[in-house]
């Protein structure tokens, strides 16, 4: 016999509202709870749902007034476009106005699963989901909880990674609710997404495929399918003042509260340095560390030494150390391999400009 959903209430003071949150089987998601969050998302609600990278907030990606509440939710700038999740191949032709055979060899390599193609847009698509660009970036995501909401609810969803703009992607529901909660209709919760960092983002428009945002999959994985890519303009984390083609990779992102220092071999004895003045001085230090670190750290997590555990592990142990009142982190750099790309990406993101 099935359980009934528990749905469990969070009440936001400010916007005087409450969002419900209900837990899942990640593998096998009760069809009552799914069916909710179809409905919602078809009569143009908020529902945040996990996809294998992170918790994503979705709308209907055909109702431009559901997408609004997506920016206003998030407090996100409307110039940063969405992207749009679909069941299969087909739903994502549907959404292009053009299918290149780059597409259709990465869609057959990849998908479902953690990567995201920008592509001509089709002239259906709200100009609100894509920030007034002629082109969508379009995703299958392998989830089952979000393929069950996407075949239940039978429309393509908009949907940004669960968090305020500009904070950390959030892999567990703990994490939306507190910064989401009372700002949606519902959170679906089936514990730590798998993957842990978000989708490879590929630009499938010029004359050579660029990574706009690199991700689990890399570029060297993605060159085998596909052959040579090209080079976007300063480099995927390269510096802000080069013209780039995604809207949404100019703005310090990723970020935790604290200030973050990124430390390497030749930086070790800086970092040490640095933890034990910010602790003399009254400081709350942490630490994400490979190896280990002769410093007055309070907070330190050892992260594993595979890239695909590590980038599983990075968004909760720094959603961690921020509730532990860390105004100071220090981060072990990883190595500078294709298999660790998309990781060093975000700790450089998470460490610019501090806080
Ligand atoms: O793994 C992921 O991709 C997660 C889950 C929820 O699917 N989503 C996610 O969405 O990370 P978001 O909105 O946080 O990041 C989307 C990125 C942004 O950097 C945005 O600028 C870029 O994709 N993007 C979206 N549409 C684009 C377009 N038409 N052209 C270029 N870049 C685009
Ligand atoms: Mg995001």
């Amino acid at each position: 016999m099935r359980m009934r959903a528990r749905y469990e209430l969070h009440y936001n003071r400010v916007t005087a509202k409450q969002t419900s949150l209900v837990r899942v089987d990640p593998e096998r998601p009760d069809p009552s709870v799914v069916g909710r969050a179809a409905d919602i998302l078809r009569r143009g609600g908020l529902v945040a749902f996990p996809t294998e990278t992170v918790y994503g907030l979705g709308a209907n990606a055909r109702d431009p007034d559901a997408v609004r509440k997506i920016f206003a939710a998030k407090e996100r700038p409307t110039s940063d476009p969405l992207i749009v999740h679909v069941l299969d191949t087909e739903a994502a032709r549907a959404v292009t106005a053009e299918w290149p055979e780059t597409a259709q060899r990465l869609a057959a390599a990849f998908w479902p699963g953690p990567l995201t193609l920008v592509l001509p847009k089709h002239g259906d698509i709200p100009e609100i989901v894509t920030a007034g660009l002629d082109t969508v970036a379009v995703r299958v995501p392998s989830h089952p909880v979000a393929r069950a909401i996407l075949a239940a609810a039978g429309v393509p969803i908009a949907a940004p990674s669960a968090n305020r703009f500009t904070e950390l992607s959030p892999t567990r529901a703990e994490h939306v609710a507190r910064a989401l909660g009372g700002r949606v209709d519902l959170i679906v919760d089936a514990g730590p997404t798998p993957v842990g960092i978000e989708s490879t983002v590929v630009d499938l428009r010029g004359p050579l495929p660029v990574v706009l945002r690199p991700g689990t999959i890399s570029a060297p994985a993605l060159a085998a399918v596909i052959g040579p890519l090209g080079a976007i303009a300063g480099g995927p984390s390269g510096d802000d003042t080069a013209p780039r083609r995604s809207p949404g990779m100019r703005e310090r992102h990723y970020a935790p509260q604290a200030q973050v220092y990124l430390f390497d071999a030749s930086t070790r004895d800086e970092a040490a340095r640095l933890g034990r003045v910010r602790d003399a001085a009254g400081g709350t230090v942490g630490a994400l560390l490979l190896s280990d670190i002769d410093s007055t750290v309070r907070h330190r997590i050892a992260m594993p030494d595979d890239p695909a555990l590590y980038a599983r592990a990075l968004y909760a142990a720094l959603h961690t150390l921020d509730e532990r009142g860390c105004d100071l982190v220090l981060i072990e750099l990883t190595p500078d391999t294709p298999a660790w790309t998309g990781i060093r990406d975000r700790l450089t993101r998470a460490a610019r400009g501090g806080s």
